[in-house]
């Protein structure tokens, strides 16, 4: 409607003053996603960032990501439109915890899932994304890896690599650890040629009843690639949104009830309206803190490629 339509125009016109672009993550309502400038899975999310030229990023996505953001890009300005979206995966691992953790593993590489705090990236040696985690992890020169804060990526990487030794923190998505495994098998038993596109936040046994496990631009590519007419979709709804456009032709299913993080939800139009207009709410990170977790994020970027 109208409204809708002048608040699109308020945020294209603030975005060029202010000289600003709008990133957004997969999981992002369907409207911010329109809006967006850029929509990506966070690993693209992380590194356009990066290179982009802008001056101010208004980051559509949780904490991690907007904090990512600024430990890589120190001099632009990060916006998080919302302040309280957090990832409660992230908020799993605990610094004080992790620094004591860490003390009986010395001889191995601590890999951190970008999911985790600045201050926790500072005791890492390497941050991951799904996406990414195989191909940096194998490149370590170390047989132990300690991984977290997420128990199954972490299961999933110890699976792919069983040369290495993985030591897991006990963390999960409260979002992904919820699919029931007997849903996908009923819904396989209708539709049997169904791919089974699985986010590697997913507990072991559903894991097991996968065709493809990736992170979300690459169940996005798998669907889009794929010559299947029918998909079972085993990540957060938000997904839905680029498959089904990308994808008009093709039918989506998700097993059981669907998955929302409501923390991915919590950014609306208004608010990144409002974020532009009053450059809220900026990320500000202690300087000492930042360069400790930077090292973290460079290596990712440089052993990925
Ligand atoms: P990816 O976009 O890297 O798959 O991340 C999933 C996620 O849970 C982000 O919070
Ligand atoms: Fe965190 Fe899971 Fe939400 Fe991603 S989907 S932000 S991992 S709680």
């Amino acid at each position: 409607d109208n409204m809708v339509e002048n608040l699109k125009d308020k945020i294209n016109r603030l975005k060029k003053e202010k000289n600003a672009v709008i990133l957004a993550h997969y999981y992002q309502r369907p409207e911010i996603q329109d809006i967006a400038d850029v929509v990506g899975d966070s690993y693209f999310l992380s590194k356009y960032a990066q290179e982009c030229k802008e001056e101010v990023i208004v980051f559509c996505g949780v904490l991690f990501m907007a904090e990512s953001a600024k430990i890589l890009s120190p001099e632009k300005t990060v916006l998080l439109p919302v302040y309280d979206a957090g990832c409660p995966m992230a908020d799993m691992a605990d610094y004080e915890d992790i620094k004591e953790f860490v003390k009986d593993y010395p001889e191995a590489a601590v890999v951190a899932y970008i999911n985790s705090s600045t201050e926790v990236k500072t005791l890492c040696d390497v941050c991951v994304t799904s996406s990414s985690a195989e191909k940096i992890i194998r490149n370590l020169p170390q047989e132990d890896i300690v991984f977290l804060p997420d128990r199954n990526l972490g299961g999933y990487l110890a699976e792919k690599i069983p040369e290495k030794n993985f030591i897991l923190w006990d963390g999960f998505c409260i979002t992904h650890e919820k699919v029931d495994a007997d849903s996908i098998v009923q819904i396989k038993q209708q539709l049997s040629d169904a791919k089974v596109l699985v986010h590697p936040e997913c507990p072991k046994p559903v894991r097991d009843l996968a065709d493809y496990i990736g992170s979300t631009s690459g169940i996005i590519d798998f669907a889009t690639k794929s010559d299947a007419a029918d998909f079972v979709i085993v990540t957060e709804e938000g997904i839905m949104h680029e498959l089904k456009t990308k994808n008009p032709e093709k039918n989506f299913y998700v097993p059981g009830k669907t998955m929302t993080c409501i923390n991915m939800k919590k950014i609306t139009l208004e608010d990144v309206c409002e974020s532009l207009e009053k450059m809220k709410y900026p990320i500000t990170l202690d300087e000492e803190v930042r360069l400790n977790a930077f090292k973290s994020l460079e290596n990712m970027h440089k052993l990925s490629r």
